[in-house]
């Protein structure tokens, strides 16, 4: 297991992945920045990402790649660092009783309600990512929400505890953290991708999907994902389609 992690908890900042980017030398790799709330947290699709102060995890936490952080890594092989986060928080979940899905490419669904967001901003030169941003939304003891969230939950209506946010985040960074460690340095990467591809929620069913930015319907069936990153998804003719984010939405 990792030491633990370094973490700066603030009480109020815009968001998180803005502190970091404005500090950003002042965090080394795996450190990351923690807000009980965030003004204007930012969302996927430029979404804003709402969550009550003082009952949520919203965090950042920085990668570094090459120097001293983890070994170079190709822009191509940047879905890796999508599939370590998300494992990692499948597994604390696990660990605290909660059963859960991937939706692709980075949310994580609970029986088809979204309990955690994830927005991936990676900095590039020379076709490698030097540095990642991975921000982490994850609903903890918020029972009510906006009508304005289509499905959301949380820890606590799925346990009916409370949790401390202090805590959980020190147990939730060290195990991103060994995570990125096992991926990175090129260990575990089969069982990632199997693993990744096995917990992928509507995976072998059939349902609607729409193409973007058209908007035409169809019934697809998730087969797994192209080394890529890209949902490959086949239709009711049996024809296989290779979808990129913002190419294709799930109908829920
Ligand atoms: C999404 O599902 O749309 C992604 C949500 C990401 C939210 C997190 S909260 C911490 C970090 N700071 C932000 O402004 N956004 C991310």
């Amino acid at each position: 297991m990792t030491d633990k992690v370094d973490i700066r908890w603030m009480e109020e900042t815009d968001s998180t992945q803005d502190e970091v980017k404005r500090h950003f030398p002042d965090y080394d790799n795996l450190s990351v920045a923690a807000a009980l709330l965030q003004t204007a947290g930012r969302g996927q699709r430029g979404n804003k990402w709402l969550a009550r102060g003082g009952e949520n995890l919203t965090f950042s936490m920085v990668l570094r790649f090459g120097g001293t952080g983890f070994p170079p890594l190709e822009a191509s092989e940047g879905f890796r660092i999508t599939k370590a986060s998300t494992l990692a928080i499948v597994k604390y979940l696990n660990a605290n009783g909660i059963a859960c899905s991937i939706k692709w490419p980075n949310d994580i669904y609970v029986r088809g309600k979204k309990i955690c967001g994830m927005l991936i901003e990676n900095s590039l030169d020379s076709g490698l990512i030097t540095s990642s941003v991975v921000g982490i939304g994850l609903n903890v003891n918020q029972t009510d929400f906006p009508a304005s969230l289509v499905n959301p939950t949380s820890m606590t209506m799925l346990t009916g505890r409370q949790y401390d946010l202090k805590v959980e985040l020190d147990s939730l960074a060290r195990i991103l953290a060994d995570s990125y460690g096992r991926l990175f340095s090129g260990q575990d990467i089969d069982s990632a991708d199997r693993e990744y591809e096995s917990l992928l929620y509507r995976r072998g069913v059939f349902h609607e999907y729409a193409t973007s930015p058209d908007g035409e319907r169809f019934e697809g069936k998730i087969l797994g994902v192209s080394p890529g990153g890209k949902l490959c998804v086949e239709d009711r003719k049996g024809e296989l389609k290779k979808f990129a984010f913002k190419e294709i939405s799930y109908i829920i």
